[in-house]
């Protein structure tokens, strides 16, 4: 038990990466608040789970600061928060390029200015291996991912002694992709699994073990973890 006395908020806390950390920070004793903006999501996972809820959108300045004022001082901070859109440079709609960096940049900008980190305690940001591994069509996420790794590693220095770091996945199997037709999610996931080193895409709990790591291990700021399964090796 890694984590008992401590507390822990994971902003993205109703699903995938997010849930995962949760559940696993909670199994390592903390006590553990998840936030996200559909409230009938996430009070049945917390009240499965027994965390604390508290509603919140990333994308608007009021909700997070009522958020950590809620909340009040806390240990461990985790973003997962996000909202993704994105395609052609040429023809991708500015409303929906803005909507990826409003979620994403500025959602991890917003949690890191509110939250009240206790001194050696952890922010987290999660931002994807797009940001070192580009696709065409999805430039803005990968500008969004190089971002927050700029910015894990800027506040690393800004926020001592809260220690700051992210960690970047590969192909994750989460809900992130419950609107694709599930016959090509399916084969998207299996394309995936059989062109990497390890044989799988990752889990929500393989993100979730590292973000641990970062939470325990008092000597890793500012440090930025590709966690892919070796695609970029391959
Ligand atoms: N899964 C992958 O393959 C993969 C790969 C690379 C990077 N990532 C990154 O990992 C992070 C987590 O992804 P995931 O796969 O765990 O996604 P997910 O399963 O869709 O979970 C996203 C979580 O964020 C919450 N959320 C979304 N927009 C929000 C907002 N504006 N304010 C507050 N909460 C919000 C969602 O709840 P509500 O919708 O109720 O708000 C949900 O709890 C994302 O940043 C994603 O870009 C994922």
């Amino acid at each position: 038990m890694q984590l008992v006395g401590k507390k822990v908020i994971v902003v993205g806390g109703s699903s995938g990466i997010g849930l995962a950390t949760a559940e696993l920070a909670h199994s390592e004793g903390a006590d553990v608040i998840i936030a996200a903006r559909n409230e009938q999501r996430l009070e049945a996972v917390a009240s499965k789970l027994k965390l604390s809820a508290v509603t919140a959108d990333v994308t608007s300045d009021e909700s997070i600061a009522n958020l950590f004022k809620r909340c009040g001082p806390v240990d461990h901070v985790v973003v997962t928060a996000a909202q993704l859109r994105s395609g052609p440079v040429k023809t991708v709609a500015m409303d929906d390029v803005r909507a990826t960096m409003e979620g994403k940049f500025w959602g991890a900008w917003r949690v890191a200015r509110e939250a009240q980190i206790n001194a050696g305690g952890s922010l987290t940001l999660v931002t994807g291996y797009l940001s070192v591994r580009p696709r065409p069509n999805s430039a803005i996420i990968g500008a969004a991912n190089g971002a927050l790794e700029s910015l894990a590693r800027s506040l690393a220095l800004e926020l001592a002694p809260v220690r700051v770091n992210a960690v970047s996945p590969g192909i994750i199997d989460t809900p992130i992709r419950a609107a694709m037709p599930e016959q090509a999610r399916r084969e998207m996931l299996e394309k995936t699994a059989a062109s990497l080193p390890v044989g799988r895409v990752g889990f929500g709990e393989d993100v979730a073990r590292q973000i641990l790591a970062f939470m325990t291990i008092g000597f890793m700021t500012g440090s930025i973890v590709y966690l892919d399964g070796g695609a970029l090796v391959t």
